[in-house]
């Protein structure tokens, strides 16, 4: 058994880990994104994930999302593509090896949107972020754990960890189990809660301590599948993508808390506050 590590992430290894941009560059030295989820009723979700990848520094961004999504998300997002999925959820996904995927925010979990995800999951070989309901669907069989690309990056939250996973006593337990898993399937958790650990196939544990209560909200994980998906595509590696974007999300949280406060801040004033911990790294 080799031996794992535990870090906590400060300033200076993001300011090590960041890389300003190039002015010699063009949008395709920025990646690619498309950004799968939302539907009837939960647009939202998808809309909130785009925006955040837009706002994250990607290069191109898609939403794959249903039909019924189409209008309100050209209007939120302008700058951001539509790529029809289905109707009221998603029934197809067109499958682009060029593009880093992030998929389940307000997915739903859908009888056709179950299968071809699955589908889309056996087939696709690079790695994905995978949060919400793209996890909840995985739970659904135990078996779906060994069809997840190597080297994705999953985002459950403490009741959808349990769902892929099963119970533990305490969050310390909750670690332990995440390590074996992360090993076993060759995968990143990000263990999402107040202090968000980042657990590598390797079984090293990064602990993070930015962010705040006001990111106990609905949306807020939505926007930190928009940011990691955007790094990733931006060639940062899973490993920095996933430490990189969820401190940069709670750095953002606490600039957002400083002018709202923690009780009316809202995900959006969260991705508003993005350029303010851009200018913080350059
Ligand atoms: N302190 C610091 N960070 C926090 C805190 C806190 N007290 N509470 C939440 N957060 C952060 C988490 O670390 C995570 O990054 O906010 C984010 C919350 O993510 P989710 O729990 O996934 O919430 P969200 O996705 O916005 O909820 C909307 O999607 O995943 C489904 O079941 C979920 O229906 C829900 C919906
Ligand atoms: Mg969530």
């Amino acid at each position: 058994e080799t031996k794992t590590e535990d870090f906590v992430i400060n300033e200076d290894k993001i300011k090590d880990l960041f890389r300003p941009r190039n002015e010699f560059s063009h949008k395709g030295t920025y990646g690619k994104v498309i950004i799968a989820g939302g539907s009837y009723g939960k647009i939202g979700a998808a809309v909130l994930s785009t925006k955040s990848a837009l706002k994250s520094g990607t290069g191109l961004t898609f939403t794959l999302a249903p039909k019924c999504g189409y209008e309100v998300l050209q209007t939120s997002n302008p700058e951001a593509m539509f790529i029809e999925g289905g109707n009221d959820f998603i029934d197809h996904f067109e499958k682009d090896d060029n593009a880093v995927y992030g998929i389940g925010p307000g997915l739903g979990t859908n009888e056709k949107t179950v299968k071809s995800f699955l589908t889309f999951l056996k087939n696709h070989s690079k790695p994905l972020i995978l949060d919400a309901d793209a996890l909840n669907i995985i739970s659904q069989d135990s078996k779906n754990l060994k069809i997840i690309p190597e080297n994705s990056i999953i985002t459950p939250h403490p009741k959808e960890f349990e769902r892929l996973f099963g119970t533990t006593e305490n969050s310390f337990e909750r670690v332990k189990l995440a390590k074996n898993k992360a090993k076993e399937l060759g995968i990143y958790i990000v263990l999402k809660d107040h202090h968000t650990q980042i657990v590598t196939p390797e079984g090293d544990v990064f602990y993070n301590i930015t962010g705040n209560s006001g990111l106990a909200k609905g949306g807020s994980g939505d926007i930190l599948t928009g940011i990691i998906t955007s790094f990733l595509a931006q060639n940062y590696s899973e490993k920095e993508a996933a430490i990189l974007g969820v401190w940069f999300h709670g750095r953002a949280a606490e600039f957002a808390s400083e002018k709202h406060s923690k009780e009316s801040m809202l995900p959006t004033d969260v991705i508003d506050e993005f350029g303010t911990v851009f200018k913080e790294l350059n």
